[in-house]
């Protein structure tokens, strides 16, 4: 297949790329910064902007094969880009894979969401809810139109977890957001992360909805004392109630941090998908966020 990837620079794109061209894949790789970035060997590089959907629908030439959405959340901008690539793939059943993200489920207390349970969104996900009903309707235009929701990503000693680490340093111990009893996070790893894609964009069907979960619902507690251990500071971590919290990150990202979740990926794994990569815990403690602490 060939490949076209958006958003193929960043921490998710860039785990995709590889994973793609590893499977045997060509990839046409945009961002705004695609021309400098560091790509894998034979990967064309085309630098775009995705708040011009026409130029960005446009690079869908037919040799073409599927379009994976990595990108950073662009609001409502989004909604006129998924019309155009679904104009310029409809009739074509080629696939158009899209990057969500867990929290337009909300809290989920002790009952598992899956990829069927409705939607709650928290602020941070804004127009979220929305832009997956439009992908999701493209399949109605005969697009293989599939919506990815990633739990919260590790690896690569990056992402929302090397902020923990950076917490701990800074603190002489761990810290999670929350009150009385921690919330839990569901994760993944971004090399598992990266091989859904590839097997989504071959196997998925059109409109539907994948989890890329590892792992349900990790205590955040237990991934800031895992930081802890990682930056080489006191295993031990403190709550940092939501308020606080607010105050310094937005009240939108502090909710999110404080969202208890607890999310299968039954769908996925019905397509063959096995993570196997270490757990949160041990990424943090030991793997690649400990690696880059040292
Ligand atoms: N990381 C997580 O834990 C996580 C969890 C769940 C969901 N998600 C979702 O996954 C997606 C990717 O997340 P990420 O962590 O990989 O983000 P990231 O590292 O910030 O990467 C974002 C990518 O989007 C590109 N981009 C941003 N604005 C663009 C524009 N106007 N035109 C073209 N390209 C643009 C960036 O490249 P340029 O700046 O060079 O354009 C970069 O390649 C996001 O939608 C995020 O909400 C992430």
């Amino acid at each position: 297949m060939n490949v076209l990837v958006l958003g193929a620079t960043g921490y998710i794109g860039s785990a995709v790329v590889d994973r793609l061209v590893h499977a045997g894949h060509r990839v046409t790789a945009v961002s705004r910064s695609a021309a400098g970035a560091a790509l894998p060997t034979g990967v064309v590089a085309v630098p775009g902007d995705l708040q011009d959907p026409q130029a960005i629908a446009a690079l869908v030439t037919d040799d073409i094969d599927a379009v994976v959405h990595t990108a950073a959340p662009l609001g409502e901008a989004e909604l006129p880009l998924i019309d155009a690539l679904a104009d310029a793939l409809a009739g074509s059943g080629r696939p158009l894979l899209w990057t969500s993200g867990v929290w337009v489920l909300g809290r989920t207390g002790d009952t598992p969401a899956d990829e069927d349970s409705p939607v709650a969104p928290i602020a941070i996900t804004g127009p979220r809810a929305r832009i997956e009903a439009r992908v999701l309707a493209a399949a109605e235009r005969d697009v293989r139109a599939v919506v990815v929701r990633p739990g919260v990503v590790h690896g690569r000693g990056v992402g929302i977890p090397a902020m923990l680490v950076d917490w701990a340093r800074t603190l002489g111990h761990g810290r999670w957001v929350g009150g009385a009893t921690s919330p839990r996070w569901p994760l993944v790893d971004v090399e598992d992360l990266a091989e859904l894609y590839v097997l989504a964009s071959t196997g998925a069907s059109a409109g539907t909805v994948l989890h890329g979960i590892a792992e349900p619902g990790v205590p955040a507690e237990a991934l800031a004392r895992a930081a802890a251990t990682g930056a080489g500071v006191e295993p031990t971590a403190v709550a940092w109630p939501e308020a606080e919290a607010a105050a310094d990150l937005g009240a939108p990202f502090a909710e999110a941090l404080g969202l208890d979740q607890v999310v299968t990926a039954e769908r996925a794994r019905a397509l063959g998908w096995v993570p196997t990569r270490p757990s949160a815990v041990d990424d943090l403690a030991t793997g690649s966020y400990a690696r880059v602490t040292a």
